[in-house]
């Protein structure tokens, strides 16, 4: 194995670390704690997974957590108007509706109810505008981790060759906003990608986030990129057990690459650390 592995865990701690190291200013000069309500409709048990850990990290940075759970048959009009709560909280700085609603609920007028203040997910359509048109925005947490990985290892990004795969508005869509903004020539591909293999190859950085266990080989790269995997894939181990693989085939590509992040231990950790330092920024722009 020639390639760097990127420590995402460590990187995440020290984010989590920073953050928790700034609330006690916030509250001197506000009186209270940066505050993150998140709200989770149904049982997908990932989620409620997610949300766990979310609580707990929030409970460590030192700031205040509102968790808000509901029947998976919660109808729209009741979760929009717990959003409008949300929204008119004072204590509330960032607002996370955990995603995947159930399907009788319409995410995307869900997500365009939350205060683009509070939206410490960057999903609502006034924050996806502001990083498109470079305004200042909130700007999605996993790619923004992936972005300051990338800042981590390589400095300036300008000039150099970048493919995303994946075109979610979560992952793939942020993510190429962000490298174009470090002056990134960027490519988006995507499942009707004709040659995936022939666009990889040309990338000084690969971001995979499509959500196929393993589906980049080592072949594909060019010698020295760096590889950002953001799959988190749980697949079959044999004798009845699991485990996580990325998008990413790990053992080759790590032959190849210059730099790879591992999962776990990657992209996964940098989410909560960056929803963390969004609602600390949420709430230091809301205080003025
Ligand atoms: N579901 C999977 N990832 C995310 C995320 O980053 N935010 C929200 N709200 N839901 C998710």
């Amino acid at each position: 194995m020639s390639a760097a592995i990127i420590d995402g865990k460590a990187f995440a701690a020290a984010l989590r670390a920073r953050v928790a190291a700034a609330v006690p200013g916030f509250a001197a000069a506000t009186g209270r704690v940066p505050g993150l309500a998140v709200v989770l409709v149904g049982e997908d048990p990932a989620s409620a997974v997610y949300v766990k850990s979310k609580g707990k990290m929030t409970a460590e940075a030192g700031m205040a957590g509102f968790e808000h759970r509901l029947p998976a048959e919660t109808s729209q009009a009741d979760l929009l108007a717990l959003v409008d709560r949300l929204n008119a909280d004072g204590a509330v700085d960032g607002i996370l509706v955990q995603l995947p609603l159930p399907k009788h609920i319409d995410e995307a007028a869900v997500i365009a109810r939350i205060d683009p203040a509070k939206d410490v997910d960057g999903f609502t359509p006034v924050n996806a505008g502001r990083l498109a048109t470079g305004l200042e925005a909130m700007v999605p947490c996993t790619p923004l981790g992936c972005l300051m990985l990338l800042k981590d290892r390589l400095g300036s990004l300008a000039g150099l060759d970048a493919v995303v795969i994946g075109r979610s508005n979560i992952v793939g869509k942020p993510m190429a906003q962000l490298l174009l903004g470090e002056s990134c020539t960027v490519t988006i591909a995507h499942s009707r990608t004709r040659d995936l293999a022939d666009v990889v190859r040309r990338a000084d950085i690969v971001v995979a986030a499509v959500g196929r266990p393993n589906m980049v080989p080592g072949d594909w790269l060019k010698p020295g990129a760096t590889v950002i995997d953001v799959g988190i894939n749980r697949v079959d181990a044999g004798e009845g057990k699991t485990r996580l693989v990325g998008d990413v085939d790990f053992a080759s590509a790590a032959q190849v690459a210059g730099a790879i992040t591992p999962v776990p231990g990657g992209v996964g950790p940098m989410t909560i650390a960056v929803l963390l330092r969004n609602t600390l920024v949420a709430a230091h722009r809301r205080a003025g």
